[in-house]
């Protein structure tokens, strides 16, 4: 990959505005994508699906484009298989409450889920009797094949697991987990929200039913998510939102759905971000998602060595850098984990994310009041992972507390 010419795709790192390392949040974004969500605005701002006025037309045809490079950029065949959502959130929350649980189904997660595919469940289990298992992790975070197996049975209607923990940025084995699951004869969703930024992802080998990802964590626009979803699953699952664009015939007694994957896009949609999410495509896979992954994973591993000898520096998840994909999460001791993110911005201009990472379960059960997260992408560079490394090895020497030693506090988990 070519560094430097990637780097001078991105406007915010052109004019110098920080090292940032949040990536796992949201991305940054090329020139490529704001001129494709500019062209929209300023050349065709109309509505797709509805009106045929050249306007319309030309934004119908591009809602249909964007779909395309989704098949192409997933691995599947078919491009109506693709639902725009707002995030990954909604993706998962449609699946939840679109597949029709009913008291006594259960559903198997792992215990390192986002809230995102947690809360959903834990409101389904209150409101309708669903039995919730999970699948425990290694202490390091990592997933147990073993514990995953030990969940399963006859009456699991849906296992639902992350690809990759945005905490740990351990990667799930969603092949292997989708075989065991389809024997059991459960439905499979998984959030891709951590992985399909990260590494190549083949939707038809993963073979997953349903898979969601926030297009903002991809280079793309704020607000937009996409559900993957074989057809038959879609077929069967009820939409959360109704109205406009999402029906066939409706009379003042009936109505009947629009086929998918129109009957889950209620209203207008976000055009300018579906627009977006095409450039943004085009760009991963122009640069190729073999090579991102691999920058990812180089500049982890500098990052890590950089930091290998803090005596006062935990890390939360593997201490090996090819088991992290593009997360870093750590703590201090004697410090707050916002004071390190308020101190690194502060002190170098660095962008890190710090708290419970909106995965509240996971340190809750460890015991740890949150942590400190720096996430890489493709528009990092080495230099800026040292900046890093230099400045956590300050604060650390100069703020943390020195005086526990790694043997005596473990919270290396
Ligand atoms: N869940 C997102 C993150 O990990 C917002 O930062």
């Amino acid at each position: 990959m070519d560094s430097d010419s990637v780097r001078g795709d991105f406007p915010t790192v052109r004019k110098g505005s920080g090292i940032y390392l949040d990536s796992a949040c949201q991305s940054l974004r090329p020139d490529q994508v704001i001129e494709a969500m500019d062209e929209y605005y300023e050349s065709f701002p109309a509505c797709g699906g509805r009106s045929v006025h050249s306007m319309a037309s030309k934004v119908s045809v591009a809602v249909d484009e964007a779909r395309e490079s989704l098949a192409s950029f997933f691995g599947t065949k078919d491009s109506g298989c693709y639902v725009f959502t707002s995030n990954c959130t909604q993706g998962l929350n449609t699946a939840a409450y679109g597949l029709g649980l009913r008291g006594g189904d259960v559903v198997v997660t792992t215990d390192c889920e986002h809230n995102s595919n947690h809360v959903p469940w834990l409101h389904l289990q209150e409101e309708k009797g669903v039995r919730r298992r999970m699948s425990r992790s290694r202490p390091d975070g990592s997933f147990d094949i073993e514990s995953f197996k030990s969940c399963m049975d006859r009456s699991v209607k849906v296992v639902s697991v992350q690809h990759s923990s945005n905490v740990t940025g351990c990667v799930v084995p969603v092949r292997a987990v989708t075989e065991i699951a389809h024997d059991y004869g459960a439905t499979v969703i998984v959030d891709g929200a951590q992985s399909a930024p990260h590494m190549p992802v083949d939707l038809n080998k993963i073979d997953a039913d349903v898979y969601c990802v926030s297009v903002h964590k991809m280079l793309g626009p704020s607000g937009v998510g996409v559900m993957y979803g074989k057809e038959e699953v879609l077929k069967r699952m009820s939409p959360l939102c109704l109205g406009g664009g999402t029906v066939g015939l409706v009379t003042y007694g009936s109505v009947s759905l629009a086929p998918v994957p129109d009957r889950f896009e209620a209203g207008l949609q976000n055009y300018a971000g579906i627009i977006g999410t095409k450039a943004a495509l085009d760009y991963l896979s122009h640069v190729g998602m073999d090579e991102v992954e691999r920058w990812d994973s180089m500049l982890m591993e500098r990052m890590m060595k950089g930091l290998e000898d803090i005596p006062n520096l935990r890390v939360v998840g593997p201490s090996d850098p090819d088991r992290r994909l593009g997360v870093f999460s750590f703590n201090i001791d004697g410090l707050n984990a916002h004071d390190i993110a308020m101190m690194a911005d502060s002190m170098a201009g660095i962008m890190i994310r710090s708290g419970m990472h909106c995965a509240h379960p996971f340190y809750v059960s460890r015991g740890i009041d949150g942590s400190a997260r720096a996430s890489t992408y493709l528009y990092n560079d080495g230099k800026e992972i040292d900046v890093f490394a230099d400045t956590v090895r300050h604060i650390a020497e100069v703020f943390g507390d020195r005086s526990l030693s790694r043997s005596s506090l473990s919270l290396r988990i």
